[in-house]
C-alpha cells in the first residue's frame, strides 16, 4: 500500500456526523469511535428541544463544531456544510445517521401508509442522504468516505418495518449510485446495516423487543450488537486499509442476515 497510514489511523479527518439524539444514538457510537482513532467532529443537533441532550456528549468529544440541523428546515443543511467550510475548509467523513416515518403511517402498515407520509419518510431518511453528499462533495477533495445507516428490513421483509422497508431499500441503493457518481474522485459510499438496538427510533417499531430476542438467537455470533461495533466497523471503512471498498450494504449483525 502506498498511502501512508497515519497513527492514530484516523489522526486529523474531520467528520461530521448528523443523527446524535442521546447516548444510546448509533451515531453516538460512530463520534466515539471516530473520535477514539484521532478524528475531529462536527456534530448536530435536531431542534432546541435535543440540544441539552446531545450538547453534554458533543462536549464530552471535544466537538469543535456543534450546530443545529432538521432536514426538514429550508436552509439549515447548507449552513451546516457552510461552517465546515469556513472552519475546516474540507471534510473527510460523513455519518448519515437519521431517520423519520410518521407514526400513523410507519405502524399501520405499507398498504395504510398515506402518500404524504411515504413522501416525509423518504425525504427525511432517503433524500436528505443524497442532499447531504451533493454538499460534502466539493470538500472532500483527497477522497472521502459518506456512510448511511439502514436495516434489513430492505431487503426481506421483516413484520413491523413496513414503510421504512421500500424506503431503506431506496436508500441502499442510492448509495450504489452515489458511489458510482463518486467514485472518480476516490470518495466511498456505504450503506452500514446494523442489527436491532434498543435507540429512541427503534422504539416507533411495534414488538421491538420481540425483535431484539430473535435477533440474538438468529445471529451466529450469538449475541446482539452494541453502537461501539457500528461505530468500529465505520471507522475501519473510513480509513486508507479500506481504501477499495465501497458502493455496497455491510452488515453489522452478528451474521444474522445470512440465515434463511
Ligand atoms: N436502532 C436500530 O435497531 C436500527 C437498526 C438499523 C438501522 N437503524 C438506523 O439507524 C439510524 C439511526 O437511528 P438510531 O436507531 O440510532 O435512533 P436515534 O433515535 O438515536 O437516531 C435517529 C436520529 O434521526 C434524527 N432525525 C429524525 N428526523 C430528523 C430530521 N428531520 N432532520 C435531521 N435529523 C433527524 C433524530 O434527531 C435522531 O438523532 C436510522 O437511520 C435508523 O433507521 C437503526
Amino acid at each position: 500500500m502506498q498511502t501512508p497510514v497515519p497513527q492514530p489511523v484516523l489522526k486529523g479527518s474531520k467528520a461530521l456526523i448528523v443523527g446524535v439524539a442521546n447516548e444510546h444514538s448509533i451515531a453516538y457510537g460512530c463520534a466515539k469511535a471516530f473520535h477514539e482513532l484521532g478524528a475531529d467532529l462536527a456534530l448536530t443537533y435536531l431542534n432546541d428541544k435535543a440540544k441539552p441532550y446531545v450538547e453534554p456528549l458533543a462536549r464530552a468529544l471535544e466537538a469543535p463544531l456543534f450546530l443545529p440541523l432538521d432536514f426538514a428546515q429550508p436552509g439549515q443543511l447548507e449552513a451546516v456544510f457552510a461552517s465546515i467550510s469556513r472552519q475546516w475548509g474540507q471534510l473527510d467523513i460523513l455519518v448519515h445517521s437519521a431517520a423519520f416515518a410518521p407514526k400513523d403511517d410507519l405502524q399501520g402498515g405499507l398498504l395504510n401508509c398515506s402518500a404524504e407520509g411515504f413522501a416525509k419518510a423518504m425525504d427525511i431518511s432517503c433524500h436528505s442522504f443524497i442532499r447531504m453528499a451533493k454538499l460534502a462533495a466539493p470538500l472532500m477533495k483527497e477522497g472521502g468516505t459518506m456512510f448511511t445507516m439502514t436495516y434489513h428490513g430492505a431487503d426481506k421483509v421483516i413484520p413491523n418495518y413496513n414503510v421504512m422497508g421500500p424506503v431503506k431499500a431506496a436508500l441502499e441503493c442510492a448509495c450504489r449510485y452515489l458511489a458510482f457518481e463518486l467514485g472518480n474522485k476516490k470518495i466511498r459510499v456505504h450503506a452500514i446495516s446494523p442489527g436491532p438496538l434498543k435507540t429512541r427510533a427503534a422504539s416507533g417499531l411495534k414488538d421491538f423487543d420481540r425483535l431484539l430476542a430473535e435477533a440474538a438467537e438468529r445471529a451466529p455470533l450469538g449475541e446482539l450488537v452494541d453502537i461501539m461495533d457500528v461505530g468500529f466497523a465505520c471507522a475501519y471503512l473510513a480509513t486508507p486499509y479500506a481504501r477499495r471498498i465501497t458502493g455496497g450494504t455491510v452488515y453489522v449483525d452478528g451474521g444474522a442476515n445470512i440465515r434463511a
